[in-house]
C-alpha cells in the first residue's frame, strides 16, 4: 500500500485534462526516481568502451581446491593516475551439478580503506559442502589466441576456462561450444575504494538529497554473454514481458537498462524496465538448439543490467565464435564485490534446480495459505470483519484468510491494536478460527518515535535502529510520521525482532494470526526515491547502497523465524513480504505490490509471478482486482479466474476505492466470482502437490510453457499462457467483452478442455470461443490431476473430503500424476509424515506402484 494523497489529485485533474479514463501512466512521478543518466556509476558504465577492460589473469594457481589468480593492468605507464586500478583477488570454484563461481574482489594485502561488503544468509548452509576440488589445471592456447587459457573440470560434459589476455571467464562444453561467458567483449570494470584527501568532494546530489559517498565512486561492471540463446528472461521485478526486450542496440529503441533498486513507486506503470519492489539478480537464456543456462550475481547494491541487441558491438572489433548465436548483457552495480554464479542447465528445470541449490528452495507454506485471501485497506472494526466473514458464508463463497490493514493500529504502532475499533481481538480470531480461518495482521518495519512506545524506547536504548551518515538514529517519514528502523542486518537484532512475535509479547495474538511485512524496500517517505539514503549505516559499518537491495529480505527473514519460535517450531510460518530478494523464497510469500484496476495491470500480472517463478519464488501472486482504482465487474470477474492459478490468490484494495467484496455487482457477478473461487479450491489438492515438488526440486508452481516444452519455438515468447504445473495450461482473458482467443496448446498430444472436456489438438494454436463464464483452461493428456470437489467454508473444514483424480489418457492409453498430502500445518512432513502418491495408469491398467516410494503416514 502507499501514500501520498496527492497524487490522486494530480490523477483526476489529468483525466480531466485528456480526456482520458487510462490514468496511470500520468500518475508514476517519474521525476522523483533517477534514470540512468542521473545515477553517476550507470552514467559512467554505460559509456565504456567494448574492449576497455586492460586486464590480465596472472599468476593462475590452484589453491585450496580452487582456482586462484591475480587480475593486473597492463597500463603501466602512469603508476600515479588515480583510475589505475590495483591488482584484484580473483577466484574460481566449481560445485556439483553444473555451478561454477566466480569472485572478484581488492586485495586485502593492498589495505583497502573498508572490507567491501559481501552479502551473508542467502547462500544456503549446505551449498558449500558442494564444493568439487580441482585437482588439476591445464594451460593451452586455444584456437586463434595469442595468450594462454587455464581450463579446469566443471561438470561431466563442461569446462570452466579462464583466458588470460585479455581477461575472459567463460564455461565451454566438451565439444567447444561456449555456454556463458563473461567479460569477453573487456566491459568488466572495478573502482575501488578510495581514502578521502583534500580537496575531494565526491558528494552527490539528488532532488535535495545530499549522499556523502565517504569512500568515493566503488561500482563494478562487466558483459555476460548467453550462448545459442534466442531470448533471456529473470531479473524480477519488473512490470513488463516475460521475454526481456533488448535495451540497447541497432535498430533498438533505447530505454533504460532494467534497473534493480528496491523502491516503493506509487502506481507503477505496465510495461517499464523501471525497477520496483523486489531485486533478484539472477537472468536465465533459452534457446532451441542448446537450452537453458543461468548467470547469478549475488550483489545486494543498486543494479542496472542492459540486454544488448545484436550488432550492438559492431565497432568494437571484437570477435566471438561467430557460428554461435548469442545475446550479450551489460552488468553495473554501485557496490559489493564480484561474486557470479554460472549455471550450465541445460534443461530450464536443471537451471533452476542448480539457482535454487545456492539460494535455497519454496519454504513448504501451510495448506490454508495456498487457499483463497480476502484484504482491504482496511476492515474497518470488528463488525466489519464479522460481517465480511458471514457475508462469504451466506454467498457460499470460501475463503481462509481475513486480513488487516495498518488502520488496525494504535496509530501505526505494529503490534498494537485500536481498541475501540478492535476491542476484542483474541475472541474476533478465535471466531474465524472456528470456521477454519485465520486472520493475517500487517507489521512493517518503521517504527513510531514515540517515547511512549514500549518497542521504540527498547529498539533505541539498544541501539537496534540503522544510524544516518553521522551516526544518529536514522529518523524518516513514514506512515506514523517520524519513524525509526530495526537494523535486521544483524543477526542479534533479528532475533530480537522474532521475539515480538511471541503470544506474549504481541498482545492480542492467538495462534490463527499470521503476518503481512510492507513498505520493507524500505520505503520512506522524505528519502532520496523515497527510501533511505545510500549513506545510512548498519551493523558492522555497512553502507545501506552496499545493503540496499536485501533490507526487506532481512526483515522478511526475522518476522517468519518470529512465527516459527512462537510456536515453538512447530507450525510453519506465514509471511507475505512486498520488498524482495534472492533467497525470500525460503521465508515465505510475495505480491507484486500496488497494481492498478486496469486490463494492462491484469495482463502483465502473468508474466510478472512466472518470472519470479523462475528466479526460484514459487509462492506469489497479484492483487485481484487491482489495487489502485475501480474495476469494472468484467474486469473483476476476469480477475478472479486468472488468479484462481495465482499460486498466492488473494483480493486487494486501496482505502478510497469502493467497496468490491465479490457479492457487491449483482447475482450473476457474485455466480462467476464464487465459480471462479471454486477452481481454486477444488484443486488445492493438486497445488499443495506442486508447492512441495518447488520445495524439494525449485521448479515453480507456476511456469511458462517453455518449461515444460523447451523444443517449441512457439512458446519462447508466451507470456499470456502460463503452466499450472505440467498439466494444466490456462489462458487469461485481458480484454473486454472478448468473443473468442487464439490459444496455442503445445505438444504433440491432445488437450481436454477443463469445463467441457473437449479435446483439442496439440502443436497448433486454436481460435477458442470464450463466454463470460470461465477463461480457457487445458489438460494434458497423458496426465493425472488430483481434486476435491466437495465445497467448504475454507480449506481446512475439506480435510477429510475425498479426493477425485482426473485422468486424461493420452493417445497410448496411458496417464500419470501424483498426490502429495502431510498435516498441512507443522513441520513433521520433514521426518516422513506424509504421503507423496504417484499414480499411473498404462494401456488401461492401473499400473503398480513400487511401494519404496510411499512414504509412511503417521
Ligand atoms: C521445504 O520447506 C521447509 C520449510 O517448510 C524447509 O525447511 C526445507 O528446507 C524446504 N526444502 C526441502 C528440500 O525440504
Ligand atoms: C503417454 O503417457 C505415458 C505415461 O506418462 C508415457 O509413458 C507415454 O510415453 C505417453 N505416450 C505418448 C504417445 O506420448
Amino acid at each position: 500500500m502507499k501514500h501520498q494523497m496527492a497524487n490522486r489529485n494530480l490523477c483526476f485533474f489529468l483525466i480531466l485534462l485528456l480526456g482520458l479514463n487510462q490514468s496511470s501512466v500520468f500518475c508514476w512521478k517519474k521525476d522523483e526516481f533517477r534514470n540512468c543518466n542521473q545515477t553517476p556509476f550507470c552514467k559512467r558504465a554505460r559509456a565504456l568502451k567494448p574492449g576497455s577492460c586492460s586486464l590480465v589473469a596472472d599468476n593462475v594457481a590452484i589453491s585450496d581446491g580452487e582456482l586462484t589468480a591475480k587480475l593486473i593492468s597492463k597500463k603501466q605507464d602512469n603508476q600515479e593516475d588515480e583510475s589505475q586500478i590495483k591488482p584484484l583477488i580473483l577466484t574460481l570454484s566449481v560445485y556439483q551439478d553444473g555451478i561454477m563461481r566466480l569472485k572478484i574482489d581488492e586485495d586485502p594485502s593492498l589495505d583497502p580503506p573498508k572490507k567491501r561488503f559481501e552479502v551473508a544468509d542467502v547462500i544456503v548452509s549446505e551449498f558449500p559442502s558442494k564444493k568439487l576440488w580441482l585437482q588439476r589445471l591445464s594451460t593451452e592456447t586455444l584456437g586463434g589466441d595469442a595468450s594462454p587459457s587455464s581450463i579446469a573440470y566443471l561438470s561431466e560434459g563442461y569446462e570452466a576456462i579462464i583466458r588470460h589476455e585479455p581477461f575472459e571467464v567463460y564455461v565451454r562444453d566438451r565439444a567447444g561450444n561456449r555456454v556463458v561467458s563473461f567479460n569477453s567483449h573487456g566491459l568488466f570494470d572495478f573502482e575501488q575504494l578510495r581514502q578521502k584527501k583534500e580537496g575531494d568532494d565526491w558528494e552527490e546530489r539528488f532532488r535535495g538529497h545530499t549522499d556523502t559517498r565517504p569512500y568515493g565512486p566503488q561500482s563494478i561492471s562487466f558483459d555476460v554473454t548467453f550462448y545459442e540463446a534466442d531470448f533471456v528472461y529473470g531479473i524480477p521485478e519488473h512490470a513488463t514481458n516475460l521475454a526481456l526486450k533488448p535495451s540497447r542496440g541497432p535498430g533498438v529503441e533505447e530505454s533504460e537498462p532494467y534497473r534493480l533498486f528496491n523502491l516503493d513507486v506509487f502506481e507503477y506503470i505496465h510495461d517499464s524496465p523501471f525497477g520496483i519492489y523486489g531485486s533478484v539478480p539472477f537472468m536465465i537464456s533459452h534457446g532451441k538448439s542448446r537450452g537453458t543456462s543461468g548467470f547469478f550475481w549475488l550483489n545486494a547494491a543498486e543494479m542496472q543490467i542492459d540486454v544488448l541487441g545484436s550488432g550492438w558491438d559492431a565497432e568494437s572489433g571484437i570477435s566471438l565464435p561467430s557460428s554461435q548465436s548469442r545475446i550479450d548483457t551489460f552488468w553495473m552495480s554501485e557496490a559489493g564485490i564480484v561474486d557470479a554464479f554460472f549455471f550450465v542447465g541445460p534443461g530450464p528445470k536443471d537451471a533452476i534446480r542448480q539457482y535454487t541449490s545456492v539460494t535455497g528452495t519454496q519454504a513448504m507454506p501451510q495448506l490454508f495459505s495456498i487457499a483463497y485471501h480476502q484484504c482491504r485497506w482496511n476492515y474497518r472494526d470488528e463488525e466489519d470483519v464479522v460481517n465480511v466473514d458471514s457475508k462469504f458464508d451466506e454467498h457460499d463463497i470460501p475463503y481462509d484468510v481475513l486480513w488487516l490493514d495498518i488502520e488496525h493500529t494504535d496509530g501505526k504502532r505494529y503490534f498494537t491494536w485500536d481498541r475501540v475499533l478492535f476491542p476484542h481481538p483474541e475472541e474476533m480470531q478465535n471466531k474465524l478460527a472456528a470456521k477454519g480461518r485465520h486472520m493475517v495482521t500487517i507489521v512493517d518495519p518503521h517504527i513510531k518515535r514515540d517515547e511512549s512506545f514500549q518497542l521504540h524506547k527498547e529498539a533505541t536504548q539498544k541501539g537496534y535502529y540503522v544510524k544516518d551518515a553521522g551516526g544518529n538514529d536514522y529518523d524518516g517519514w513514514c506512515w506514523p510520521g517520524s519513524s525509526s528502523y530495526p537494523d535486521t542486518l544483524n543477526p542479534e537484532i533479528r532475533s530480537w525482532w522474532a521475539e515480538k512475535f511471541s503470544f506474549q509479547n504481541y498482545v492480542g495474538s492467538t495462534p490463527s494470526l499470521y503476518i503481512w511485512n510492507d513498505m520493507n524496500e524500505p520505503s520512506v517517505f522524505n528519502g532520496p526515491e523515497l527510501t533511505m539514503p545510500r549513506d545510512a549505516l548498519h551493523y558492522g559499518g555497512v553502507e545501506h547502497r552496499e545493503l540496499h537491495n536485501a533490507y526487506g529480505y532481512y526483515f522478511h527473514m526475522a518476522t517468519s523465524d518470529g512465527l516459527v519460535k512462537r510456536g515453538n517450531g512447530k507450525d510453519r510460518p506465514f509471511v507475505l513480504s512486498r520488498a524482495l530478494f534472492s533467497g525470500t523464497q525460503r521465508h515465505g510469500a510475495v505480491w507484486t505490490g500496488d497494481n492498478t484496476a486496469d486490463w494492462d495491470h491484469l495482463r502483465v500480472s502473468v508474466p510478472m509471478i512466472l518470472t519470479l517463478g523462475l528466479t526460484g519464488m514459487s509462492f506469489s501472486g497479484a492483487d485481484v482486482g487491482g489495487f489502485f482504482g475501480n474495476p469494472e465487474p468484467e474486469l473483476l470477474v476476469r480477475w478472479y479466474q486468472v488468479g484462481a492459478y495465482y499460486p498466492f490468490f488473494r483480493g486487494h484494495a486501496h482505502h478510497d476505492t469502493k467497496r468490491r467484496e465479490p457479492w457487491l455487482f449483482g447475482e450473476r457477478n457474485t455466480e462467476l466470482i464464487r465459480d471462479a473461487i471454486h477452481v481454486r479450491y477444488a484443486l488445492l489438492p493438486y497445488f499443495y502437490t506442486l508447492f512441495r515438488e518447488a520445495n524439494t526440486s525449485g521448479v515453480p508452481v507456476m511456469r511458462p510453457l517453455w518449461m515444460e516444452f523447451p523444443f517449441e519455438e512457439a512458446t519462447f515468447g508466451n507470456d499470456e499462457a502460463f503452466m499450472v504445473g505440467n498439466s494444466l495450461l490456462v489462458q487469461g482473458i485481458y480484454t473486454e467483452r472478448a468473443k473468442h482467443a487464439s490459444v496455442y496448446l503445445p505438444g504433440k498430444q491432445s488437450w481436454y478442455d477443463l469445463i467441457t472436456g473437449t479435446a483439442y489438438k496439440g502443436g497448433m494454436s486454436h481460435k477458442i470461443e470464450v463466454s463470460e463464464e470461465s477463461i480457457p483452461a487445458f489438460q494434458r493428456a497423458g496426465t493425472i490431476v488430483p481434486r476435491k470437489d466437495r465445497f467448504r467454508r475454507s480449506s481446512t473444514q475439506m480435510a477429510n473430503d475425498p479426493y477425485v483424480l482426473v485422468i486424461a489418457l493420452n493417445s497410448s492409453q496411458a496417464a500419470e500424476g501424483e498426490l502429495y498430502i502431510d498435516d498441512g500445518k507443522s513441520f513433521e512432513f520433514q521426518q516422513g509424515a506424509y504421503i507423496h502418491r504417484p499414480f499411473c495408469v498404462l494401456g488401461r491398467e492401473t499400473c503398480i506402484v513400487k511401494p519404496s516410494i510411499i512414504s509412511s503416514s503417521r
